[in-house]
């Protein structure tokens, strides 16, 4: 018995992307939502894509905590490349933003405890028209990034055909894991294909990608994140479980601390994605960021239930008539983490209801936190009735704990003094 586990294992090891990366969601900063193909330097000295844009923000990453909590990739998108590879062939970074090459970024990041991740798109070009990764060309881009030191490769899909993708992803992943450095491997390709099976055979991604863009790009505004959270909710039979520690459905980036939400969306978004078991890539100006939205951002017990091990996706459970809608998500030591939602567009509604009536049939007791306020909800059985009051478009956030019944109950508190 024993001998046929570690063969399965083994076999598993063999056929699955077993970098070892990104067993819970990966997090950190992504140029492209706020930045996007700004190369306009002379004008926009400190928003142009550019060596200095990657190093002012790993600064502010080390410096404000982000690092410390967890935020530890920092990446580059489109539009870091010269119009044209070199005689060799090989990817050249715009020598003007970057003067002192990507392995000089590799190596500052580096140095501050951060993680750099690259674009390039599986096809004729860039979204943005900068050289893409022919197929006879895969093999050498891995290599150079990994004589970069980069750690993570968002690979897009403009300006490729399907069957590019289907030739392409996988052996981009072989070539990244052949240069022997583990290199993330973000992958576009379902957002191109539909993100739905059949066209998109997830099990094959789960093998080859750390994570994917199932669906359209993000935009910054609070209509672009209910289309996500509904394609993805609509979709949740399908999506929910792909996710898994090494793999992730990625709904795209975060826009809180830019233009587009309000304080109670921009909660919101944080709540929903870590429901989502996403990637929380924030793609904001770090050197401007409110208070607030700082607070959003490094909300502990947030950032603890989105990196929870189990890594379990979350659901939306259910629906009412009035607009609120309930996702719960799974988590370790028989905890979950609740989010109340609200469609509504008129005023903070008192929602009432039971555990019972989201799915808690146990006979224990539980204690919840609130996320974002850290009140304590104590003396929760199956059928205590209790009430939330939800903004807006806001949300309330429950992390939720049995405190009858667990092996070790002390654990659970200490988890709650983060
Ligand atoms: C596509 C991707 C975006 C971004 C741009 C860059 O639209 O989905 O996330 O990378 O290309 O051009």
């Amino acid at each position: 018995m024993k001998l046929t586990v570690t063969l399965l294992a083994l076999v598993l090891q063999v056929f699955s992307l077993e970098n070892g990366l990104m067993r819970t969601p990966p997090m950190g900063w992504l140029a492209w939502e706020r930045y996007r193909c700004n190369i306009n330097c002379k004008e926009d000295p400190d928003n142009c894509i550019s060596e200095q844009l990657f190093m002012n923000m790993a600064d502010r990453l080390v410096e404000d905590g982000w690092r410390d909590l967890g935020y530890t990739y920092i990446n580059i998108d489109d539009c870091w490349m010269m119009p044209e590879r070199d005689e060799d062939g090989i990817l050249v970074a715009d020598p003007e933003r970057f003067p002192h090459g990507i392995k000089y970024l590799a190596d500052y990041v580096h140095s501050r405890g951060l993680k750099l991740g690259i674009y390039e798109d599986l096809g004729n070009k860039t979204c943005m028209g900068y050289p893409g990764s022919t197929l006879d060309k895969v093999v050498l881009d891995a290599q150079t990034f990994a004589s970069w030191e980069v750690d993570m490769l968002k690979l897009d899909g403009c300006y490729s055909s399907p069957e590019d993708r289907a030739q392409g992803y996988p052996s981009m992943s072989k070539a990244l894991n052949a240069t022997g450095r583990p290199i993330a491997y973000s992958c576009s390709w379902p957002a191109y294909d539909g993100g739905l099976p059949p066209e998109v055979n997830y099990t094959l991604l789960m093998d080859i990608c750390n994570l994917w863009r199932n669906y359209d790009d993000i935009q910054d505004s609070w209509q672009s994140v209910l289309t996500i959270v509904d394609w993805f909710t609509k979709h949740q039979e399908v999506l929910q479980p792909m996710a898994g520690p090494g793999h992730w459905n990625d709904p795209d980036m975060l826009l809180i601390g830019n233009y587009g939400l309000s304080f109670e969306q921009a909660k919101s978004q944080m709540a929903l994605w870590t429901i989502f078991a996403a990637p929380l890539f924030m793609s904001t100006d770090l050197r401007t960021m409110s208070a607030q939205n700082m607070d959003i951002l490094q909300n502990k017990l947030m950032i603890e239930i989105n990196q929870d091990p189990l890594g379990v996706q979350g659901r939306r459970i259910l629906k009412t008539q009035d607009a609120i809608e309930v996702y719960v998500r799974p988590l370790s030591r028989k905890a979950s983490a609740i989010v109340f939602f609200s469609r509504r567009t008129d005023m903070p509604y008192r929602y009432h209801t039971t555990l019972r009536s989201l799915s808690f049939t146990d006979s224990l007791l539980y204690e919840a936190q609130d996320v974002y306020t850290e009140n304590i909800i104590s003396g929760l059985t199956a059928d205590t009735n209790f009430t939330v009051v939800i903004n807006p478009s806001g949300v309330v956030m429950w992390y939720l704990y049995p405190i009858s019944g667990l092996e070790n109950p002390l654990a659970s508190k200490t988890f709650l003094r983060l």
